[in-house]
């Protein structure tokens, strides 16, 4: 049997298969299940209530995966966002689950012209570069399609020791230390940050909507080795966090 990249399963085949389901279950559970990497709306508000969008601003949600947190910030404020995302079949299904213009792009070197977008947030995308040269190229594509003033928002898992003993495959989980450093070179200020987890809860519809859209998931593909080794993906992660080896943070930035 094909051996399965983790990177491939997880935002790819997975998020292709989470569409599906979601269609066949109702308009409701798309915002939910299509935030892959950003979890709670609580965060995307708190990454909002920095940003300060107004209705038909230009956002570029860089490694947007299926859109959810897109959607989330139109539905909130009126922000008009373009998606840009690596993967084939998550672009495909962004698009189909919420009507909105998505780039097959890499962040690393954004088809956008120079500071193009008054807000830009990139959630849960920095550790899945391939190391520090490719998150710094990341955040400096980030600052360059920002306009002079422009904010934008990260979410970001860090490590809270330089090295992880067993890290989920394919990720690279910078210090804080190494972040800071790292925002300072690309021009990047930040203006604040937050712990997702002090912040509320999901309310009891979303969390479950996840739960049936799972459910449904795991029906359907439960023996699939995409399925299986994305969900080992996001156990690993869960683990990591747990034990306090991993910490996530939201930041506001600005350029
Ligand atoms: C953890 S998911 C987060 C998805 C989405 N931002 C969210 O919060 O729901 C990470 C996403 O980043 C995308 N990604 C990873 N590396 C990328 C790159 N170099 N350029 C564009 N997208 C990338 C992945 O394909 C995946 O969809």
């Amino acid at each position: 049997m094909a051996s399965i990249e983790p990177m491939d399963a997880e935002f790819d085949t997975v998020a292709e298969w989470t569409a599906k389901v979601v269609e066949g279950l109702g308009r409701q559970y798309r915002i939910p299940a299509a935030c892959r990497g950003s979890g709670r709306p609580s965060a995307l508000d708190w990454l909002l209530a920095g940003l300060t969008p107004r209705p038909g601003d230009l956002m570029i949600d860089i490694g947007a995966g299926l859109g959810g947190p897109a959607a989330y910030a139109a539905e909130q404020t009126g922000v008009r966002p373009v998606l840009a995302e690596s993967e084939s079949d998550a672009c495909r299904a962004a698009a189909r689950l919420f009507g909105v213009p998505v780039v097959r792009a890499d962040a690393t070197a954004l088809p956008f012209a120079d500071a193009v977008a008054s807000h830009a947030w990139c959630l849960g995308v920095l550790c899945t570069a391939s190391g520090p040269d490719a998150q710094r190229a990341m955040l400096r594509e980030l600052r360059r399609v920002l306009r002079p003033s422009g904010r934008a928002g990260l979410l970001v898992f860090l490590a809270a020791r330089d090295r992880l003993d067993n890290p989920p495959e394919g990720n690279h989980f910078p210090t804080r230390a190494q972040l800071t450093e790292m925002l300072h070179e690309a021009g990047l200020t930040e203006t604040a940050a937050a712990d997702p987890s002090s912040l509320p809860p999901p309310p009891a519809w979303w969390q479950g909507c996840i739960a049936a859209v799972d459910h449904e998931l795991r029906c359907r593909f439960g023996d699939a080795p995409a399925l299986v080794t994305a969900l080992e993906q996001s156990h690993r992660i869960g683990e990591l966090l747990r034990s306090g080896e991993l910490v996530s943070q939201v930041i506001r930035l600005r350029r």
